[in-house]
């Protein structure tokens, strides 16, 4: 930055990169407090780019158009403070611009205490609120982290399509696409846009595995969509989804290498960065109203946990023998063969202090498309696959390997009542069904491979021990909500 020269920077570069003294400084900001003395009126500006106001100095006659909310760009002399503990610097504000007016006494961001659930209803305001823009550029830098660790390893990122004909996880929970269109319905044809139903994709998952086999490995950070009714802290009906698939690879361990070294990658920078100071810094002063409140000694232990060397990995047989043998007082019994509720979840990554990878759950829980173990010792069927559990949060990540064989991927599915019992062959296209080019694909060159979705904003969550997914997601839709 040239000293003399008037420059409109961002208050976050300004402070970290700034000159020492400036004559011509300009910064484009909102207003968060105004405090008026006799002589010359003190103005807090901020504009996201760090939780710290600039503080600017203004005569009362300036100021007098300012209130909080007010958004400004403010021109002047950039100088060092009397009062270095406050701040190093301060603007001596000879212009004053007014760019947008915004009434003090009626803005909905007042600075008292507000209910987490009423700023919901404001999903268009609430990211004014300087923890939230906090939120924001940590998404950004996660973004920025995973894009690069994932191209230093070799992967290609890629799109997959949002509208989609089939439900990947088969658990029903698909939302439906089905505009009409303005042609003659026919008998194959039911009136709508596709001509048929379609939906939004719940996972990209099965649109990677093809990718996979042609690119090599893979991955994509995608909309995903899910009509769950679970009104949770945990469930959104829109999210995003980090999925990857890596192709010709063996071993559900070289799976689960890549996510514990990409969750370790996005975690690490916080040690350091603007965002993860921030994030210390306020949940120390925390006073919102969620009984899980997280306190910056947690946070810190959380990230430290993350970056400790290689996390425990168990069976999901070990995981069931851990919460009988518990004398805890568990809703749901655990049971061989049940799925592991999220308090089963808590406990075991509780208990490990540590996120941990649970392996080879029974077959009859998991999709269709996970592959058989044949090394796991468990006493009923189990399938190479893994979710890894966080402790206070449950599951961040699912995956596993894939059936990547023509015949006990049909098999497969005849099992789990997705298709007509008998030989592939004797099937006709219209029993192969919306899933015909997914079982194709395992004729042309088919090779072992495995990946993984990860919950992003669970992560982005986590990170920042911010418990409810709904105040990570900037405009979070869930069972019954879609504000704006
Ligand atoms: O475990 P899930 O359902 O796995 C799949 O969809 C696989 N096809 C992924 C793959 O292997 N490519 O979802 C993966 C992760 C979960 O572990 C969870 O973190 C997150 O996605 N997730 C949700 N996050 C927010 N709201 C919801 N309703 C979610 N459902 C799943
Ligand atoms: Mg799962």
């Amino acid at each position: 930055l040239r000293s003399n020269a008037s420059a409109t920077l961002p208050i976050a570069r300004l402070l970290d990169h700034g000159p020492k003294n400036s004559s011509n400084v300009a910064v484009n900001g909102y207003v968060r407090s105004v405090r008026n003395q006799k002589r010359r009126s003190f103005v807090a500006i901020g504009d996201g780019s760090t939780l710290e106001s600039l503080q600017a100095l203004l005569s009362p006659e300036q100021a007098q158009s300012l209130s909080t909310g007010t958004a400004v760009r403010l021109t002047g002399e950039w100088k060092e403070s009397p009062n270095p503990q406050a701040q190093s610097h301060e603007l001596h504000v000879s212009k004053v611009d007014v760019l947008g007016v915004s009434d003090a006494a009626k803005y909905p961001m007042q600075k008292k205490y507000q209910s987490l659930e009423y700023l919901r209803t404001m999903p268009h305001l609430r990211t004014r609120i300087p923890f939230n823009t906090t939120l924001l550029r940590l998404r950004s830098d996660c973004i920025s982290e995973i894009t690069s660790f994932l191209s230093q390893e070799g992967f290609t990122q890629t799109h997959t399509p949002i509208i989609t004909s089939s439900d990947c996880e088969g658990a029903g929970e698909v939302f439906h696409v089905a505009s009409p269109h303005k042609g003659p319905v026919s008998e194959t044809d039911d009136g709508t846009f596709f001509r048929s139903t379609k939906y939004l994709t719940v996972s990209s998952q099965l649109h990677l595995e093809a990718l996979a086999q042609s690119v090599g490995n893979t991955w994509t950070l995608s909309p995903t969509f899910r009509a769950e009714k679970s009104d949770t802290k945990r469930h959104l009906s829109e999210f995003y989804m980090l999925e990857l698939e890596m192709s010709f690879v063996e071993e559900l361990s070289s799976v689960m290498d890549v996510v514990e070294k990409l969750v370790q990658r996005v975690t690490k920078p916080l040690l350091s960065s603007r965002v993860g100071k921030e994030i210390l810094s306020s949940r120390a002063l925390d006073g919102h109203d969620d009984p899980d409140a997280i306190t910056s000694e947690t946070i810190r232990h959380r990230w430290e946990r993350i970056l400790a060397d290689r996390w425990p990995r168990i069976t999901y047989t070990e995981a069931i023998n851990m919460l009988t043998e518990s004398t805890a007082d568990f809703e749901h019994k655990p049971e061989w063969g049940a799925g592991l509720s999220i308090e089963h979840e808590q406990y075991i990554a509780n208990t490990l202090d540590s996120p941990v990878f649970v392996t080879h759950y029974p077959s009859s829980i998991k999709p269709f498309y996970m592959l058989a173990s044949t090394k796991d010792s468990s006493p009923g069927e189990t399938v190479d696959c893994f979710d890894l559990l966080l402790p206070n949060a449950g599951e961040l990540v699912g995956g596993s390997m894939r059936e990547h064989r023509l015949e006990s991927l049909i098999s497969s599915m005849q099992s789990h009542g997705m298709l007509p019992s008998g030989p592939v062959e004797s099937l006709t296209d219209d029993q192969l069904g919306a899933l015909k080019w997914y079982i194709d694909l395992r004729r042309w060159g088919s090779v072992p491979h495995g990946g993984f979705g990860l919950g992003f904003d669970r992560l982005l969550g986590y990170l920042a021990g911010v418990p409810n997914i709904r105040e990570i997601n900037t405009f979070p839709r869930w069972v019954g909500r879609c504000e704006c």
